[in-house]
């Protein structure tokens, strides 16, 4: 894009209050502007599955008076699509509504990691997958920037849960960091290059994220090349002088001109060198120069409210996952003369979207129940009893979901009978369960993965009168099935997804189009088995994540842990096969183009077209340090007609087989052997091969506080202590013949051995062969 700000000569120009002027914000979604140098202020807004643009009447945080605009699927339910194509046409018309809007800079997508199904945001996050989340947050990145609206990735980093979510220090391991937590914003960051970041709340590892210049400026710009902005959350500066030196370029929203004031008082009493401010002001400048411009290119944009609710009908459909459907009772088909019953509220109230900064007001919201009625076949009734009602908010769990069915009040038993009733003289029933509104939201974490009671109590009565009900759940974050699945026939999960739910629910459960979701997390049996269990949310301002790198379905199939569906399920309404799976390895990792081709075939089996999302998982076969059994490292959906087969390639590189070392302080692959599995799920692996991929040994230093047994396993330095001790024919003397004595002391640092136990080495012979290692290394 042209600037059509002169950045350079503008940050000279600007006096050192406007200059700090310019890196607070203007007013709740603005940044600041300077007339008298033609600097204009951009705006800022809410989303990121529909705009919050609020009214310019607002005067504070108007959650709920913005502007309509589209209500897509929200992340949770974009991610289950696994299609990268379909995310980036949502942000090429979130893009669109936002250039029609006056918005520059759309404040998402998400991309932080599911450590918890508990975190009450988790409809905003994409998956417990890095690989993941970075690929579909990237898509929709790219779609909303290629229409010239910057996206501002957040909440970096390791914001996995709401409870104390602006102090919280998160306590994270390196590799969990790296491997992890920063993987999906690495990847958003290198692919999709977006204008801005925003940093988060929390603390990691004891520093503000605001303030972390690790985070902000080593990791994000030295390493990824981030060239963008970073802007505060709302309120995530704590200290501006160490956040402006950390890398964090703009503040929001404005704090009554305080952080300016403290900004130029640091750079005249020469706390802050002013060319620390500089730097922020061209990174804004150079923001609000592209937004500019990018807004003159072509004139006024529009956005047609009612081709974006088609669209968002045709993306709710993509993005719900079928767990099961037993006999194949979906899709449903009634005929003439036949009654469908629909129970549960949400097919008349619907749950479509979560509640917090990213709510939006939804140009239009279809209901279920008239979809229904209005897609079944002339002379199919369709009945309705609501089941229960939506007001019962935050309950406590319930005790035990096999229990007896307890509604408390006449109002639920009355709701309840009139379901049974209902459902009783139906030929086919399809029950509406899911979270209430008040269930999950920002703010606050869930307590419990359980649906509410009366809705259990509910399924209960009427799979009595009419067994294996079809249950469709609304709900931001994972619900427990576990204990009442058996009730149902199918289950179709539709998450929360946006204004078009309603009709894209009835194109499903009518067979219009068959579901191809697959879960982004792992629907486990119980909140107990889930990897971070004993440390979520933590206590005290810390929340440690114990698990380490084994978040989702690392976890579980660390642990061998069963769940009810496993990461990458879903089913549709065809079946597929896998075939000829082929690997080609070329290149090498040493000379930096190793690439990995795997190629399989994949057939539509069944007699309906359909889509088969195809994953591929790697697995280190043996490691120097632990590594998770398998991850996914490539996937993509393909499109089959009944007995037509595609090939599905996938390309893997030097990254997606290594791990990231501590010691070496970089990503390392180790030689050895790979499996490398293709499949429909990460528990429905259908082929697998092994290669043998080289690798340079990575070996770390070996100083005076190496133990005697890495000295060991590193050949020049076993060589160098076989030299010290041997006997006059070169046999292993004093501690090196004494096996049981090495294994005993192995763990030993040798400077602890040289000065404890008297042996041949003191410390400065020690320190002289340290010298000697590193010198054979050198040479
Ligand atoms: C949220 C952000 C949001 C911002 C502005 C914060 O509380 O964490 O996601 O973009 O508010 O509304």
């Amino acid at each position: 894009m042209s600037g059509t700000l002169d950045v350079e000569t503008l940050v000279g120009r600007l006096t050192l209050e406007e200059k700090a002027s310019l890196c607070l914000g203007g007013d709740f979604w603005h940044t600041a502007a300077v007339e008298r140098l033609g600097i204009p202020r951009i705006m800022m807004t809410d989303g990121p599955h529909g705009l919050r643009r609020e009214p310019d009447d607002a005067d504070d945080l108007a959650l709920h008076r913005s502007l309509p605009a589209t209500c897509f699927p929200t992340a949770s339910a974009l991610a289950s699509s696994w299609d990268r194509d379909l995310v980036r046409t949502v942000g090429e018309a979130l893009g669109r509504e936002a250039r029609s809007q006056g918005v520059a800079i759309l404040l998402g997508p998400g991309v932080n990691i599911k450590r918890s199904p508990l975190c009450g945001r988790n409809f905003e996050y994409f998956s417990e997958d890095p690989m993941l989340s970075g690929e579909l947050g990237g898509a929709l990145v790219l779609g909303i920037q290629g229409q010239g609206v910057g996206a501002s990735v957040k909440h970096y980093a390791v914001n996995n849960q709401e409870t104390d979510r602006i102090r919280v220090s998160a306590e994270v391991d390196e590799r969990a960091l790296r491997e992890i937590y920063l993987a999906s914003f690495e990847r958003v960051v290198t692919q999709a290059r977006p204008w801005t970041v925003m940093c988060a709340y929390n603390r990691v590892n004891g520093t503000y994220a605001s303030q972390n210049h690790w985070l902000l400026t080593e990791v994000l710009r030295n390493e990824w090349g981030f060239d963008g902005l970073v802007v505060s959350d709302w309120g995530a500066v704590v200290d501006r002088v160490a956040a402006l030196a950390a890398g964090l370029d703009l503040e929001m929203p404005p704090n009554r001109g305080v952080s300016d004031a403290l900004v130029t008082a640091a750079i005249r009493s020469g706390e802050l060198d002013e060319s620390v401010l500089d730097t922020a002001v061209a990174r804004l400048l150079t923001v609000v120069d592209r937004a500019v411009s990018a807004a003159g290119a072509d004139g006024d944009a529009t956005a047609d409210p009612e081709t974006h609710h088609a669209l968002a009908r045709s993306v709710a459909r993509d993005c719900a996952v079928l767990l099961k459907n037993d006999g194949g009772v979906l899709p449903l088909r009634p005929v003439p003369g036949e009654t469908v019953a629909v129970i549960g509220e949400f097919a008349r109230t619907p749950r479509f979207q979560g509640a917090g900064s990213s709510q939006v007001n939804p140009t239009r919201l279809d209901i279920a129940l008239d979809e229904l009625r209005a897609l079944v076949p002339e002379g199919v009734t369709v009945t309705f009893a609501a089941g229960f009602g939506l007001d019962d908010d935050r309950r406590p769990p319930a005790p035990s979901p096999d229990g007896p069915a307890v509604p408390d009040e006449a109002a639920g038993q009355a709701l309840l009978a009139e379901a049974v009733e209902v459902a009783s003289r139906a030929d086919h029933v399809v029950v509406f369960l899911g979270l209430p509104p008040s269930a999950e939201s920002e703010g606050f974490d869930r307590r419990h993965l359980d649906l509410p009671p009366e809705q259990l109590a509910l399924l209960r009565a009427v799979a009595e009168a009419h067994p294996r009900p079809v249950v469709v759940l609304a709900n931001g974050s994972v619900v427990r099935v576990s204990g009442w699945e058996r009730l149902a026939g199918a289950l179709l999960e539709t998450w929360l997804s946006g204004q078009a739910a309603g009709g894209a629910v009835a194109d499903l459960l009518l067979g219009v189009a068959s579901p191809s979701g697959r879960l982004a997390e792992t629907i486990p049996l119980h909140l107990e088995d889930t990897p971070g269990f004993l440390t979520f949310p933590g206590e005290a301002g810390q929340v440690r994540y114990g698990e380490g790198l084994y978040v989702g379905y690392r976890g579980y199939d660390a642990c061998r842990r069963e769940v009810s569906y496993p990461f990458g399920h879903g089913l549709t309404y065809t079946t597929f096969g896998y075939d000829d799976l082929a690997v080609e390895v070329t290149g090498s990792h040493a000379t930096g183009d190793l690439a990995v081709r795997l190629e399989c075939t994949v057939t539509n089996t069944g007699d309906r077209a359909g889509r088969e999302v195809v994953q591929a998982y790697v697995g280190d076969v043996a490691a120097s340090v632990g590594r998770p059994v398998r991850e996914l490292k490539a996937f993509t959906k393909v499109a089959l007609d009944p007995g037509v087969s595609a090939r599905v390639t996938f390309r893997l590189g030097s990254r997606d087989f290594s791990h990231w070392s501590v010691t070496a302080q970089d990503w390392v692959l180790e030689a050895g052997e790979f499996t490398l599995a293709v499949g429909a799920s990460s528990r429905d692996l259908r082929l697998s091969t092994v290669v043998d991929l080289p690798a340079p040994a990575h070996r770390a230093p070996l100083e005076a506080e190496s133990t005697l047994e890495e000295w060991l396993a590193d050949p020049d330095g076993a060589a160098a202590l076989r030299e010290v001790f041997r006997d006059d024919r070169g046999a292993p003397a004093g501690l090196l013949a004494d096996e049981e004595l090495v294994a005993l002391i192995g763990s030993f640092p040798m400077d602890r051995i040289a000065s404890l136990f008297g042996t041949d080495l003191d410390r400065t012979a020690l320190d002289a062969l340290v010298r000697r290692v590193r010198a054979a290394r050198a040479g």
